[in-house]
């Protein structure tokens, strides 16, 4: 918490001086109320002397009305001060978020991450509140009304002296026992959390596979599991008022009792006596007070802790001081040397300590212009593979370089300008279609727009839409088809001119036709991107579908994340078991019969063969 508060606290220095100053002032006139009722009913009432009365009455109704002042300018310097962090701290999270790579984001999870950026920033914000309106009141106010009682009458403040005791060791062996549990009911905000999401975007897998009350069951369980933990510290919480109150007013009869013999005796005046029981309750409730404070900065301080690892959480993949690399010229001919426009050297990654790499030892080189294929069973390293070109991942060991230039050494922008992906898993967000095509190039024209949806074979629905480029894209993309969606995600990477593209199983959910026409027209804007003098687009595709790689220039097969034969077509079908294998499990028996070189017996299944690259196939 005193970490926050260092880190963004000193904007609102001001308001946290100002806020508690003015409540120390109604602090001071709530002191100060005890001593003038106790005149009011020595030299007033008891006197029986109207003006009296009246002005003291006067003098109560001016200290009140100063005092709410005060409150006022304190309560503004509170919501000044905790909205104000609060809007920060969330800001400074979102933004350090999207400064984590891959990695860290795996580490925490996204539920995690969405629990402290709200509940977690809520409960930091609540805290500052209260700290700037109540930190100072209810301690000073106990101790000061503590001071005061003392001074009226010493042995009336022995009842003091054994109450207040009385009631901080019950707050001592209550909220040391609820402590622990407010940090558990974090992270059981997270599971819920957790659950939730899943449960709700997967709603049409769950309903498909019904499996809405296995889901139910797990909320319920989570929820229950929380609740159950809230209840075990109601519970225990729950003495504290009765306690408080019990000691409280048996010590206002002893005070009573005590106090009434001294009045009978002379030694003290009624409105002491009535100034005194004032005192003590003051003391008692806001000892209540300070122990509910005590709750809210345990349950922020966990909460801080929470925000504070995730800002303090080192990005791994940063790009302080890297210059931006110059790119390559285009070879004027053919016979000019290749410039290599992606290589990995020994390249490989682990997801984690301990764990089987999921890239392992890959090298291979594309030259700029060329297409690579990544073909190989689920679970076979592909997504990794290509995750670390644009650095979403960095290689653990080895080395995976662009345009010649280690990927570590690029600007990050320059770096994911340059490597345009489509991700696996097509996903949009909620806007427009333009606002989704325009990503990677603000400035983008509509021709420029019009363009990559034609490559991306996407113009035609777009077209059919009323509202063309304007038409409303739902949060996910969940008002267009699969298809449709991967068309779109492609046209957005191919706006902005990338020189590598990489498409990471984004086509399967188009047709074969369709996939077909979306390669020629990648193909002839590489050619053409050459003719005009500028690189020409050097591709990367990664697919289950040996029709999709098999016109390119190089394909390399993953096996559990290793390089099981890299080269064209023929050649591999010749030279590497696993992609014959992949071959004859989804080609033709006549299109088998026309490999070069091919080993097929005549008798080659045209039956999927018993080994498929895709698990459970
Ligand atoms: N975020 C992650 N954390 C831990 N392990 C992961 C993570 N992502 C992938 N893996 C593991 O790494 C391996 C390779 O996964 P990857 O997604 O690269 O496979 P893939 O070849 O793309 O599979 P698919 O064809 O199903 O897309 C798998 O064994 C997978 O379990
Ligand atoms: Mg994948």
């Amino acid at each position: 918490m005193i970490e926050l508060l260092r880190r963004f606290g000193g904007k609102f220095r001001r308001y946290m001086v100002i806020g508690p100053a003015c409540k120390l002032i109604e602090v001071i006139f709530d002191l100060l109320t005890p001593l003038v009722i106790a005149q009011m009913i020595d030299k007033g009432i008891g006197a029986h002397d109207v003006n009296a009365v009246v002005h003291y009455g006067m003098l109560l109704g001016a200290m009140a009305v100063i005092g709410i002042s005060f409150t006022l300018v304190c309560q503004k310097m509170a919501a000044l001060t905790s909205q104000g962090m609060g809007t920060d701290i969330r800001g400074a999270l979102y933004q350090h978020i999207n400064k984590l790579s891959y990695a860290e984001l795996d580490r925490f999870g996204t539920p995690s991450l969405i629990t402290r950026i709200t509940n977690d920033v809520n409960q930091v914000q609540l805290a500052v509140a209260l700290g700037v309106r109540m930190l100072i009141r209810w301690p000073f106010l106990a101790v000061g009304s503590m001071c005061a009682a003392l001074a009226i009458d010493l042995k009336l403040g022995m009842i003091f002296l054994i109450c207040t005791p009385a009631i901080g060791l019950v707050f001592w062996f209550v909220m040391a026992r609820c402590i622990p549990y407010y940090k558990q009911l974090q992270a059981k905000l997270d599971r819920i959390a957790l659950i939730c999401r899943e449960g709700l975007s997967g709603a049409r897998v769950v309903r498909a596979f019904v499996r809405e009350d296995h889901e139910r069951e797990r909320f319920a369980q989570a929820a229950d599991d929380q609740a159950n933990t809230a209840i075990a510290v109601g519970k225990l919480s729950s003495i504290l008022n009765p306690v408080t109150f019990l000691v409280m007013n048996l010590g206002v009869c002893a005070i009573l009792w005590v106090g009434g013999i001294q009045v009978n005796v002379g030694e003290l005046t009624q409105g002491q006596v009535m100034a005194f029981v004032n005192y003590m309750t003051q003391t008692l409730t806001s000892i209540v007070y300070v122990a509910n404070l005590v709750v809210v900065f345990t349950k922020a301080s966990a909460s801080a802790s929470r925000i504070n690892e995730v800002l303090n959480c080192v990005p791994s993949i940063t790009d302080e001081d890297n210059e931006p690399v110059a790119l390559p010229q285009a070879p004027a001919t053919d016979v000019d040397a290749p410039v290599s426009a992606l290589s990995l050297s020994h390249a490989s990654f682990s997801f984690g300590a301990g764990a089987a790499n999921a890239v392992n030892d890959v090298t291979l080189e594309l030259p700029l212009g060329k297409t690579l294929g990544i073909i190989g069973g689920t679970g076979s390293g592909k997504s990794t593979l290509v995750s670390l070109v644009p650095r979403l991942y960095d290689a653990s060991t080895g080395s995976v370089s662009v345009m010649g230039a280690d990927v570590r050494t690029w600007p990050l922008d320059q770096l994911r300008r340059v490597v345009a992906t489509v991700p696996q898993r097509a996903s949009l967000v909620s806007g427009t279609i333009r606002s989704n095509l325009t990503w990677r190039d603000e400035a983008a024209t509509d021709e420029d727009l019009w363009a990559a949806l034609d490559m991306a074979q996407a113009s035609e629905f777009v077209r059919n839409k009323p509202q063309g480029l304007d038409t409303p894209v739902e949060a996910g993309g969940k008002n267009f088809s699969a298809g449709q969606r991967q068309r779109l995600t492609i046209a957005r990477a191919l706006v902005g001119s990338p020189q590598i593209l990489i498409m990471d199983d984004s086509a399967s959910a188009l047709d074969f036709k369709t996939d077909a026409a979306l390669r020629h027209a990648i193909r002839e804007r590489s050619v053409c991107g050459a003719a005009e003098g500028g690189l020409p687009l050097t591709t990367v595709i990664v697919s289950q579908r040996v029709s999709t790689v098999r016109d390119a220039d190089m394909i390399c097969v993953l096996d559990h994340g290793s390089v099981a034969g890299l080269g064209a077509h023929d050649e591999l079908y010749t030279t590497c078991q696993l992609y014959r294998e992949i071959c004859q499990s989804q080609l033709r028996r006549e299109e088998l019969e026309g490999q070069q070189g091919s080993t097929t017996p005549a008798s080659a299944p045209t039956a999927p063969a018993s080994v498929c690259a895709k698990e459970g196939c």
